[in-house]
């Protein structure tokens, strides 16, 4: 399947959106701010489930386009995937209407051990290879373009590998793919382990980007930053956003909380200042 997204659905996903996480959903849907133009869900908390979920997606989708963003399709495993979740996932999907799915670039388990985290891949060109491949195999499971989201890690990397970076310019490459690029977790990976995130933004190829997250994260006493979704987004990272979208223009962005959830006007106060970044990145493209 082409990685090509349809424009006339993407058009309608645009600007900046938030997560339609449980702990927000009440206040969002009854005050339906206008600063927020779409928003994500995770489909592992809708497919077969119905009741509040469900009720909140139905009142969501009046008022806004959704895209989806999955946490257990995990591409760089080596089990096979799930064939009935897949499925299911793709009936789920066409039924929303959505432009386009993401899942991490990363491993979930291992021998059928989930482990509800965001584990590491080496990043050698073998397991550039066989994400590739999978991702290939869920975006013909699903029918529709998928985005691969650069994650956040806290093991060291072999010395032979390759850089982060060329390591999610490979697996693009190689399944034609788009990309969801996480501002925060490259921010993180690269005070983590002392690479400059500019150059890894500079590495990405503009076009494949159709979406940015970004969120804040934890800086522990030893100086070891936690992508935690929990802290307000620092400087420094709408800082990068900023540069991001100077280099790859005004793609959608969500702004990621899922633990310490504040009060809804903390978080619009976020989203305002993404949109005065957003809004600059636009003004930037069409000065061109
Ligand atoms: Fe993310």
């Amino acid at each position: 399947m082409s990685r090509k997204i349809s424009t006339e659905v993407k058009s309608s996903v645009e600007g900046i959106g938030l997560g339609l996480r449980y702990d927000l959903a009440t206040e969002l849907l009854e005050r339906r701010p206008e600063t927020v133009s779409w928003l994500e869900i995770h489909p592992e908390n809708y497919v077969n489930r119905g009741g509040r979920y469900q009720q909140m997606l139905d009142l969501a989708r009046r008022d806004w386009p959704i895209v989806t963003h999955g946490l257990s399709t995990c591409l760089g495993a080596l089990e096979p995937f799930d064939g009935r979740y897949l499925r299911e996932l793709r009936s789920f999907l066409s039924d929303i209407e959505i432009p386009w799915h993401s899942e991490h670039l990363c491993l979930g388990g291992v021998q059928d051990r989930f482990f509800h985290d965001l584990l590491p891949l080496p990043f050698t060109d073998e397991a550039a290879r066989i994400a590739s491949q999978r991702l290939i195999e869920v975006r013909d499971a699903i029918d529709l373009p998928l985005a691969l989201e650069n994650a956040s890690y806290y093991a060291p990397q072999c010395d032979d590998g390759l850089a982060e970076a060329d390591f999610v310019v490979e697996v693009l490459e190689r399944a034609d793919a788009n990309l969801l690029l996480d501002v925060n977790n490259i921010y993180v990976n690269g005070r983590n382990f002392d690479f400059d995130p500019k150059a890894y933004i500079d590495k990405i190829p503009p076009d494949r980007v159709v979406q940015v997250h970004v969120a804040g994260h934890f800086l522990r006493d030893d100086g070891l930053r936690i992508d935690t979704h929990g802290e307000p987004v620092p400087n420094e990272v709408y800082e990068l956003l900023d540069y991001a979208l100077r280099k790859i223009g005004p793609v959608p962005v969500l702004l990621e909380r899922d633990n310490n959830v504040p009060p809804l006007d903390e978080l619009l106060a976020e989203v305002d200042e993404l949109w005065t970044i957003y809004q600059s990145a636009t003004e930037a493209e069409h000065a061109r």
